[in-house]
Formats: C-alpha cells, sequence, structure tokens
C-alpha cells in the first residue's frame, strides 16, 4: 500500500486524522494528495503533515491511484461530477466517507464503471478508535478491498458490509454510537452530583469506568449478556440498579432510539441523491 498513491478531496477533520494515521502507520506523506477550496486548510496540512496539496480537484485525480472522497455529503454531487472525466486510468479506486451518499449516486455522478467502496466512519476516527464499515461495488477487485480496509484501519477498526442497506443500521449503531454512550455519561454525571460528587470526581470515574467497560467487553469472548451477570451479585447494588433500568422499559427504550436513527439515514440517503 505504502507504493500507492492516496489523494484526498476535502483536507478537513476527518482527512486530517486519516492521512494522520496513514503516516504514523509507515505511509509516506510524499505519497498523499490533497485538494481542498480552503488555502489555510492546504497551508497547514503542508506544513504539518508534509504532504503534497493543490486547490484542483481535477489535478488531483489525475495523479493518485485512490481518491478519497472527504468533502461534507451536501457537495458531494457537484465535486464528484466536476471530476467525472478527470482520469483515464481504469484502476483508480474511489472511497467515499461521506455520510448518506448511496452507491448509486456516486455511480451515477463518477459513472457507473468505477470501482467505488463507500464507508462508514465515525467520530472517535478523530482519535484513533474509529469504528468504520465498508461497502464495495461489484466493480472493486481484492486488491482494491484491502488498499480501502488499509486507509481506514489507520484511524481504528474496519469491516465490510455485504449489503448496501447494512449502513443504514450500522449509521444508528456505530456512526451515531458514540452520542448515547455520551448521553449515558450525562445522566450518569447528573445523578452523581445528586448523589452528592463533586463534578470533577464524577466524571472522571464516568470516563474511566466507559473505558474499563469497553477494554472489558473487547477483550473478553462473553457476551455482554454474561459480562453483565458475572459483575452482578444477586441482591448487591448493581442488581437493584439494572432493575430499576429494566422497570424504566431501557432495552424497548434503546431499540426504539436506534430504528429511528436507521430510518433517518435511510431518509437522509434519498433526499440527498435527490440534491
Ligand atoms: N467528522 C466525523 O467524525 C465524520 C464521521 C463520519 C463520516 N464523516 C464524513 O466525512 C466527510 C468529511 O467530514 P469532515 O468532518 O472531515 O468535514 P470538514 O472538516 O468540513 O472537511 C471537509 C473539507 O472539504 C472542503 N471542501 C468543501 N468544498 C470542497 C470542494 N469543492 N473541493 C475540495 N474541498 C472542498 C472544506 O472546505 P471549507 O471548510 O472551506 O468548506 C473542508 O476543508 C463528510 O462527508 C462526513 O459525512 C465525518
Amino acid at each position: 500500500m505504502n507504493t500507492k498513491k492516496i489523494g484526498f478531496i476535502g483536507g478537513g477533520n476527518m482527512a486530517s486524522s486519516l492521512i494522520n494515521g496513514l503516516i504514523t502507520s509507515g505511509h509516506s506523506a510524499s505519497q498523499i494528495w490533497v485538494s481542498d477550496t480552503n488555502p489555510d486548510t492546504l497551508q497547514s496540512l503542508a506544513e504539518n503533515l508534509k504532504v503534497n496539496i493543490t486547490d484542483n480537484n481535477d489535478e488531483l485525480v489525475k495523479n493518485v491511484d485512490v481518491v478519497v472522497l472527504a468533502v461534507k455529503p451536501q457537495v458531494m454531487r457537484l465535486v464528484t461530477e466536476n471530476i467525472q472525466n478527470s482520469s483515464d486510468n481504469k484502476e483508480q479506486l474511489f472511497v467515499s466517507i461521506a455520510a448518506g451518499i448511496s452507491q448509486a449516486s456516486l455511480a451515477e455522478w463518477l459513472g457507473s464503471d468505477v470501482a467505488i467502496v463507500r464507508c462508514m466512519p465515525n467520530t472517535p476516527a478523530l482519535v484513533m478508535t474509529g469504528a468504520t464499515a465498508l461497502h464495495a461495488n461489484s466493480v472493486v477487485s481484492n486488491e482494491q478491498k484491502d488498499l480501502a480496509e488499509n486507509i481506514l484501519r489507520a484511524v481504528g477498526i474496519s469491516l465490510w458490509v455485504e449489503k448496501e442497506s447494512e449502513l443504514d443500521a450500522v449509521t444508528a449503531v456505530s456512526g451515531s454510537g458514540p452520542a448515547y454512550y455520551f448521553l449515558l455519561m450525562e445522566a450518569m454525571e447528573e445523578a452523581a452530583l445528586q448523589l452528592g460528587l463533586s463534578e470533577k470526581t464524577a466524571r472522571l470515574l464516568i470516563q474511566q469506568t466507559a473505558l474499563g467497560a469497553a477494554k472489558i467487553a473487547l477483550e473478553s469472548d462473553d457476551t455482554p449478556s454474561e459480562l453483565k451477570r458475572k459483575v452482578t451479585s444477586p441482591g448487591g447494588t448493581t442488581e437493584q440498579a439494572l432493575n430499576t433500568f429494566n422497570d424504566g422499559g431501557f432495552t424497548s427504550l434503546v431499540s426504539k432510539a436506534l430504528h429511528a436513527a436507521r430510518d433517518r439515514s435511510i431518509e437522509m440517503s434519498k433526499e440527498l441523491g435527490e440534491k
């Protein structure tokens, strides 16, 4: 992968994290190109990460093997339609990280015979702990799949989904997921203050507990249900709290919330495809 030239259209938050991750994992900065409409963004990427920069998307596409589309969904149509005929490289791969832009829209804007991987990353990618699901169209080769996976793996874990429709569920689970944990942290913090802890103490305990729970879950083969049972003594404090969550309909509320997010993802894809 080190020999492949990777270009990013849009050099904002997500692209700079990916570039940082790629360089940290050994990819040469001289093999990375970025184009952006914002001269300050380009300048800072050139100074800090020593990558090649241009304000011309067309020029970037002509120069690279992989084009990572890292602009906001609202400008994706404009950007992709403008680069449709920029390159005659039949082996070129396009990787879109934009939320809600379907393979069908991308193929319509870039060309139906173009190799396209659509990804759904999440915000923790900004701190190299992202979770990304990827979907490839039928033009993408195995080598190109490896390439796309390696790019996203620079900022966390990445995995493939077979059906594109699964990306709407992924959006509801890991895409929006960080906010669910923040909501729980917020609610726990409020309750901890009511129980007499200071904000500083409560926040640190809650953050470290979230990290610890995630670490145990990641390192264990047990299901969440088994993990929960193992930390719950009959008649103890945890059981009291869990019973209270259950009485309040916690599980069905979570299900409702994720269904609502999934449905909104489907709706948004339709809206963005029509723009
Ligand atoms: N941030 C996340 O955690 C996250 C998570 C999942 C998915 N994503 C997806 O990642 C993509 C990028 O998000 P982001 O947060 O990195 O956005 P961002 O920080 O706004 O970066 C986008 C960059 O693209 C530039 N741009 C705008 N129009 C352009 C054009 N025509 N040609 C070239 N560059 C152009 C923008 O310049 P200006 O600032 O001057 O407009 C900006 O520097 C989005 O599609 C988003 O859905 C992000």
